[in-house]
């Protein structure tokens, strides 16, 4: 299976995705994208030797429909069975996710259905939740609510803010989707549960 990435960012669990496609897994990554040509992520996709581009969203103000027209096209160009967005921080548009239909996987920094969009540890804070933790799901039209593929729970300790939980539960991210692509590679969309190491 042919895999493509989209990162915003550090690319953190892009390099993870990339790392866990070796040896017998059935699945390797063919690109790497971007809507930030300053994304600290495509420098690591380069040295990981994985070709990468960047489409800049902000050449496209106002126009959504524009941006995904230029991002699709270096995207189909590497024929992948499999999208991965990865702290990719756009949202797109029900055309686009269509025409991916049932083959992009996203990963959520929360246990959803709580919390979808932003701030997510925050929020889990405020709450008083015992637990956080991150999930990764089917992309459907509608913002972080397609079916779960797989979640990981952390605890939420006295004193903790959004950043020391967001750094727990990114290490757990990082053990979580590559197991999650690996399942979903072989046909196999059955969700699993993870426990912080
Ligand atoms: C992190 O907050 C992660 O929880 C979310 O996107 C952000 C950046 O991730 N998935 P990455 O390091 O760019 O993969």
């Amino acid at each position: 299976k042919r895999v493509a990435i989209l990162i915003s960012g550090g690319g953190s669990n892009m390099i993870k995705l990339v790392e866990s496609m070796t040896g017998d897994h059935p699945a390797r990554p063919v690109i790497v994208g971007s809507n930030d040509p300053q994304a600290a992520g495509l420098a690591h996709a380069r040295a990981l030797d994985v070709p990468s581009f960047a489409i800049d969203h902000r050449a496209y103000p106002g126009d959504r429909a524009g941006f995904e027209a230029a991002l699709l096209e270096p995207l189909l160009a590497a024929r992948p069975d499999i999208l991965c967005l990865a702290g990719f921080m756009r949202i797109l548009t029900p055309d686009f996710v269509q025409r991916f239909q049932g083959r992009i996987l996203n990963i959520h920094p929360s246990l959803l259905p709580k919390y979808p969009g932003l701030h997510t540890h925050r929020r889990a804070i405020e709450a008083g939740d015992a637990q956080a933790g991150a999930s990764v799901h089917l992309v459907t039209p509608e913002l972080d609510a397609g079916p779960i593929l797989g979640q990981v729970r952390v605890p939420i300790l006295p004193g903790d803010s959004a950043e020391t939980l967001a750094a727990r539960v990114l290490v757990q991210e990082h053990r979580l989707y590559p197991q999650v692509l690996r399942r979903f590679a072989q046909g196999d969309q059955r969700p699993i549960t993870l426990t912080a190491a």
